[in-house]
C-alpha cells in the first residue's frame, strides 16, 4: 500500500502533525505552539480546546505542504494527546469551559469525596488505580461542584484528542488507552466502569464510545476536510493516550521494554501482558495501545517543566543547549545542591497534590550553573523513583530507551544513565507520541497486521549511553533526594493553607 500516513499529537506545549510513508520512515513534520497554560492560582492549569484545534489545522496544513502532499495521497489519520484533561461539551458540540488539563490540581476534595462515598477498596476493583486529582473524574466532579450551571449543560465529556477526533469525524469515540486515565474506566474488562459512574452519579450517556487503539473511528467530514486540506472519508483510527502512543513509536510492546519520555511530564513506561499493579497506587496500571495488552508508567509531573521553567524564570533566555552545556561546568551533585522537581504537585511516588518544588541545601557558593545541574538532576532523581517500582513490580529493566527533550542533550542522557545506573539507549526515530499516532494509523488501515509488527518493522536502536564512573555517587545521593520529601511534606500543606 503506498501513500502516507498522518499521526497527530496534541502535546501540552502544541500540536504536531507528522507524515510517514509506507515503510514507516518520516516524510515531514510540522509544530503549531499552543498558548500557555492559564494558572489562574498556583497548581491550576487551564487550556481552550478551541486553540487545540486551531493548533492542529495549522500542523496539518503545514506538514501537507512540507510534505508537497495532497490530502487524497493520506490513507489514514490517528492522534495522540495530552491525557486526563476534562473535555466537556453541551447539546450542539460546543466547548462549556476550558480544559483542567491533566497537571492540573484543584480536585483534592472531590477525590476524598469519591473515596468516601464509594469506598478506596471499591474504587480499586472498579479501574485498578486510585483515583488522583490529575484524572478525568475528579475534574469534573470539581465542576459539578462549584460550576453547577456549566454542569447542567454537560452532554459530552471527551479527553484532548478525542476533542480534535470530533472536529475531524463529528464522533464522540475514545479509545482504551486514553480512557484508562479518566479514573472511570475498568482497564481489565476495557470498558467504562459503569459502576463507579453510577455510584459518584455520573450519566453514563457522556461517555464517549471506546475503541481499540488501532480500530477505525470514524472519517474526516467534508467540513474537517476543508479546514486541513485532507480528503472527506479518510479513516481516523484511535490512537493513544500520548504516553501509550509514544510507547509504540519507541517499540515498548513487549515484555521486558522500559521506555522514559521527557516531555513536560516524565513517564517511566513499561509494557505488561498481563495486569499488575502497586497496591499503594503510586504508578498507573492503564491498557496499553496494543490490542489486549496493559502497561503500567509512573509519572513526574514537572520533569521537561522543570527546564522549561528555568529557563523563562531564571536562565535569562537561554536555549536549553546553553543550559545544559552550563550545567555539565558543575560538579556530579552541584556541589551539594538539590532540586525536588514537584512544580504541579506530583504523582509517582508521592500521590500528593499540594507538595511543591524547592532547591535544598542552597548557599552564598552556589552558582547559576550549580542550581541548572541540580534541576536536571532532580528530575533524573524523581524518574529513578519510577523506575524502582516499576522494576520492583517484575518488570525486567535491563535498558530504558529515552526519548523527549531528555534524549536530545549528551549531558543529560548521560546524567539519566548515571541516576539510573543503566545503559539508556536512543532510537533513530525521536518523535515519539505523533511516531506511535502514525504506526496506529498505519495497522488500522492494514498496512501492518499488527502494533507489534509495525514497531518490528520501524524502531532501532542507534546509541546506547553507559552509566560513567558518577554512577556511583548518585546511587548514594538518590537517598539524600528521597529524604527531603516527606521532611518537608507537613510544611508543604502549612505552605498551602497559607494560600
Ligand atoms: C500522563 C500524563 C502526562 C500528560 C501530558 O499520565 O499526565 O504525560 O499526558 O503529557
Amino acid at each position: 500500500m503506498s501513500g502516507y500516513w498522518l499521526g497527530v499529537d496534541i502535546g501540552t506545549g502544541g500540536s504536531r502533525a507528522l507524515l510517514v510513508d509506507e515503510k514507516g520512515r518520516i516524510v515531514a513534520a510540522r509544530t503549531a505552539a499552543h498558548e500557555d497554560m492559564r494558572m489562574e492560582r498556583p497548581l491550576w492549569a487551564e487550556q481552550r480546546p478551541e486553540d487545540w484545534w486551531t493548533a492542529c489545522q495549522q500542523a496539518i496544513r503545514g506538514v501537507l505542504a512540507d510534505a508537497g502532499a495532497s490530502g487524497d495521497a493520506v490513507r489514514g489519520v490517528s492522534l495522540s494527546g495530552q491525557m486526563h484533561g476534562l473535555v466537556i461539551l453541551d447539546a450542539g458540540g460546543a466547548v462549556i469551559r476550558p480544559s483542567l488539563i491533566w497537571c492540573d490540581q484543584r480536585s483534592q476534595a472531590q477525590v476524598d469525596a469519591i473515596n468516601a462515598k464509594a469506598g478506596k477498596e471499591f474504587v480499586l476493583a472498579c479501574i485498578a488505580n486510585p483515583v488522583l486529582t490529575g484524572f478525568t473524574l475528579p475534574k469534573l466532579l470539581w465542576v459539578r461542584d462549584n460550576e453547577p450551571a456549566a454542569y447542567e449543560r454537560v452532554r459530552h465529556l471527551l479527553l484532548p484528542k478525542d476533542y480534535i477526533r470530533y472536529k475531524l469525524t463529528g464522533e464522540f469515540a475514545s479509545e482504551v488507552s486514553d480512557a484508562s486515565g479518566t479514573a472511570l474506566f475498568d482497564i481489565v474488562k476495557r470498558r467504562w466502569s459503569y459502576e463507579l459512574a453510577d455510584v459518584v452519579g455520573v450519566d453514563r450517556g457522556i461517555l464517549p464510545k471506546v475503541y481499540e487503539s488501532e480500530e477505525v473511528t470514524g472519517a474526516v467530514s467534508a467540513d474537517a476536510a476543508a479546514a486541513t486540506g485532507l480528503k472527506a472519508g479518510t479513516p481516523v483510527i484511535g490512537g493513544g493516550g500520548d504516553q501509550a502512543a509514544s510507547a509504540v513509536g519507541n517499540g515498548i510492546v513487549e515484555p521486558g521494554l522500559v521506555s522514559d519520555t521527557i516531555g513536560t511530564s516524565g513517564v517511566v513506561f513499561a509494557h505488561m501482558d498481563a495486569v499488575a499493579y502497586d497496591p499503594a497506587g503510586r504508578v498507573h496500571t492503564f491498557c496499553h495501545a496494543v490490542r489486549g495488552k496493559w502497561h503500567v508508567m509512573g509519572v513526574t509531573q514537572g520533569a521537561g517543566l522543570s527546564l522549561q521553567w528555568f529557563r523563562n524564570q531564571l536562565g535569562g533566555g537561554a536555549s536549553y543547549d546553553a543550559l545544559t552545556a552550563e550545567a555539565a561546568t558543575s560538579p556530579a551533585g552541584a556541589r551539594g545542591l538539590i532540586w525536588l522537581p514537584y512544580l504541579m504537585g506530583e504523582r509517582t511516588p508521592h500521590l500528593d497534590s499540594m507538595c511543591r518544588a524547592a532547591w535544598v541545601g542552597l548557599t552564598a557558593a552556589h552558582t547559576h550553573a550549580d542550581m541548572t545541574r541540580a534541576v536536571l538532576e532532580g528530575v533524573c532523581y524523581s524518574q529513578k523513583d519510577c523506575l524502582d517500582i516499576i522494576a520492583g513490580l517484575g518488570c525486567g529493566v535491563d535498558s530504558v530507551r529515552l526519548s523527549g527533550g531528555g534524549a536530545k542533550s549528551a549531558m543529560w542522557k548521560q546524567l539519566f544513565a548515571d541516576v539510573f545506573a543503566k545503559p539508556v539507549t536512543i532510537l533513530e526515530t525521536q518523535e515519539g507520541s505523533a511516531y506511535g499516532a502514525a504506526l496506529l494509523a498505519m495497522t488500522g488501515t492494514g498496512a501492518f497486521s499488527s502494533v507489534t509488527e509495525a514497531c518490528q518493522a520501524t524502531v532501532r536502536e542507534v546509541e546506547v549511553v553507559r552509566p560513567s564512573s558518577d554512577a556511583a555517587y548518585y546511587q548514594r545521593s538518590h537517598g539524600v533526594f528521597q529524604a527531603l520529601y516527606p521532611a518537608l511534606r507537613e510544611s508543604f500543606r502549612v505552605i498551602d493553607g497559607l494560600g
